[in-house]
């Protein structure tokens, strides 16, 4: 999957990182270019709390690809592979691995900045198959729940501050969780200004503070850029990912196990996606979407409130499709293009 590939690499514990940030100094004449850019996503919610359950799936949209843009449609769209509903218990979105789909993700159409996402699931049993529930920001602010199939009594959290892990031990792993594939359990990336918690069945597991993410030059190597929420069901163990994914997934995966030959696919179910917002300043009415704005100080864009149009076709100069939302890119768009 396009969040995973390529720039993860497990350490020794077998815990999935990215490349470790280069020193600031290093960052600054590609940050100057990146953060000259304007950037359009829709806006958290209207409301401050809304609850995704899955009757149906009449709220997802089945291509990203050719997705309007209008999140008052759709709080979901396939980025990738196939989904089904279980139709019972309620409903119950399906997330399919086959040998051909290459895994499949969603992506809400909504972006959150800051905030409270619980979902309810239960992930994949499978050696290599990997389920994951992230935030994913369109300049690769990523914060994780992942779920390597080889072991179902664990989950692992991990963090990113614009593609790369702020330090090498950041990833880690919560133990005792009872049997992932069987039970639904409720899993929370608990995102403030000030702290990240992650927690368990409303219990918190682990807790990252801001504070700590700030370097000697004075930048928040802290995710702090709008996220869309992500769901996967991605292939880790096969044979074009690199032997370090694999073996952090637990091997290949094998294409003729009883449960693939059964169903014909591999799976893992989602229950709920609960989403809080905390925007740190309340939005007013005529507000729809975030935008971004410079700051080459702090390495950071600042993020502002609009009420510019995230539909195809309203953006003033060149629209480029991004996990279901959508740039608007200014001059230096290919400053910013050519860094991802
Ligand atoms: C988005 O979709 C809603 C619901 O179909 C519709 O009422 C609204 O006009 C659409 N917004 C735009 C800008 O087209
Ligand atoms: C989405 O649509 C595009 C363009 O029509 C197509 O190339 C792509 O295969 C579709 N993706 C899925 C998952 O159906
Ligand atoms: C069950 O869900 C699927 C979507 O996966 C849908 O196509 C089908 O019509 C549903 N079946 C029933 C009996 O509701
Ligand atoms: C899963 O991890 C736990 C804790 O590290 C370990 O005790 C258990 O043996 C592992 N299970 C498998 C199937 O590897
Ligand atoms: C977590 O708390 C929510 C809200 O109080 C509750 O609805 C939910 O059932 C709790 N989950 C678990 C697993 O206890
Ligand atoms: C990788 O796997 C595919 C299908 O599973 C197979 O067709 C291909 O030959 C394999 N490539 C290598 C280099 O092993
Ligand atoms: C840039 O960041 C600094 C420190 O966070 C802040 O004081 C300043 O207002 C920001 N500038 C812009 C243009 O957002
Ligand atoms: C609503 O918020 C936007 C963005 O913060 C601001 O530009 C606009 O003036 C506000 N509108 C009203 C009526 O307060
Ligand atoms: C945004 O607000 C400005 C100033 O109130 C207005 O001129 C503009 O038409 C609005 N844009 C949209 C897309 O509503």
């Amino acid at each position: 999957m396009e969040h995973t590939n390529a720039r993860h690499y497990p350490s020794v514990t077998l815990l999935r990182h990215a490349r470790i940030a280069p020193p600031a100094a290093a960052l600054s004449v590609s940050a100057a270019l990146v953060l000259f850019v304007w950037v359009v996503v829709t806006l958290c919610t209207p409301m401050l709390w809304i609850l995704h359950t899955f009757a149906d799936n009449s709220r997802i949209f089945s291509n990203a690809t050719t997705f309007d843009g209008n999140a008052t449609e759709y709080d979901w769209v396939v980025n990738q592979g196939n989904i089904m509903n279980t139709n019972s218990s309620g409903g119950e979105l399906v997330m399919i691995l086959t040998e051909s789909n290459g895994g499949t993700r969603l992506s809400s159409t909504r972006y959150v900045h800051y905030g409270t996402i619980t979902t309810t699931l239960k992930t994949g049993r499978w050696n290599g198959v990997v389920t994951a529930f992230i935030t994913m920001s369109n300049i690769k602010d990523e914060i994780d729940w992942e779920f390597p199939g080889a072991n179902t009594t664990q989950g692992q959290t991990n963090m990113f501050w614009q593609g790369v892990v702020p330090q090498k031990t950041i990833g880690d792993t919560t133990d005792g969780i009872s049997d992932t594939f069987s039970n639904y359990h409720d899993y929370t990336i608990d995102w403030q200004p000030d702290a990240l918690n992650f927690l368990v069945d409303n219990k918190t597991v682990r807790t990252i503070k801001q504070s700590d993410m700030v370097d000697s030059n004075g930048v928040s190597h802290y995710p702090n850029t709008p996220s869309s929420i992500q769901l996967s069901l991605w292939p880790a163990g096969i044979n074009t990912s690199a032997p370090g994914t694999v073996q952090w997934a637990g091997g290949m995966i094998n294409w003729d196990d009883p449960d693939y030959k059964s169903a014909g696919h591999f799976y893992a179910t989602i229950k709920k996606v609960d989403i809080k917002c905390a925007d740190p300043q309340s939005p007013n009415s005529s507000v729809t979407s975030y935008v971004y704005g410079s700051n080459s100080s702090t390495m950071t864009p600042s993020v502002a409130f609009s009420n510019a149009s995230v539909l195809v076709n309203a953006g003033p100069a060149l629209s480029v499709p991004f996990h279901g939302s959508w740039w608007i890119l200014g001059a230096a768009g290919l400053g910013l293009l050519g860094l991802l």
